[in-house]
């Protein structure tokens, strides 16, 4: 049976891909709740009037959402207002057990909330390929010393994902 007639929109930012796949996976366990979804890359959307959920999410680079991403909840703020939104990340402090730098985990979207609050925040651990990434970002991840291979939790990830289509419902 379909869903109530809302549309979800899934649109994120990557830059080396791993959380382009994380958005296409959200984007599979939304369909298999027989909702309307449509998935797009966070520069290549238009308008987000046709939408009444709306599904945002980005890697975090050096501390921050990647530009594209701040720049969609910036753009579209006024409309955003008037929609469920929901934030994802995926990032490689969630991947150590350092105390410090779980707990700078929460803070990495203070500005986009402060623009648009988000019914839920998913977040998650990424993934880091070396064999990606160019000379100067190798040596950035070295001096951080963030781990290097893939920690997505496809589990947690379905998790919030049905958690988040609970709320909608509810609302
Ligand atoms: C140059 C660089 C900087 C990064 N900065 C952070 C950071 O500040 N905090 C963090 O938790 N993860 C950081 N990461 C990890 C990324 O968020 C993680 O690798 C993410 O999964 C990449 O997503 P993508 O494959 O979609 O680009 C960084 C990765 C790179 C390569």
């Amino acid at each position: 049976m379909n869903q109530p007639q809302v549309k979800i929109l899934v649109v994120y930012a990557s830059e080396a891909g791993s959380t382009a796949e994380v958005a296409t996976y959200i984007k599979k366990q939304i369909e298999e709740e027989k909702y309307e979804v449509v998935l797009s890359n966070v520069k290549e959307v238009d308008s987000v009037n046709d939408y009444d959920i709306i599904f945002v999410g980005s890697p975090i680079y050096v501390g921050k959402w990647k530009k594209e991403a701040t720049k969609f909840i910036e753009t579209n703020q006024e409309i955003l207002k008037s929609k469920q939104v929901f934030y994802f990340l995926t990032c490689m402090n969630l991947a150590t057990d350092d105390h410090e730098k779980l707990a700078q985990v929460p803070k990495f979207l203070e500005y986009e909330r402060s623009l648009v609050e988000s019914v839920s925040e998913g977040r998650f651990a990424g993934v880091i390929n070396m064999k990606k990434l160019s000379f100067f970002k190798r040596l950035m991840i070295k001096m951080v010393k963030a781990p290097e291979g893939d920690f997505r939790n496809w589990e947690e990830i379905a998790n919030w994902t049905n958690q988040s289509l609970k709320l909608i419902k509810d609302k």
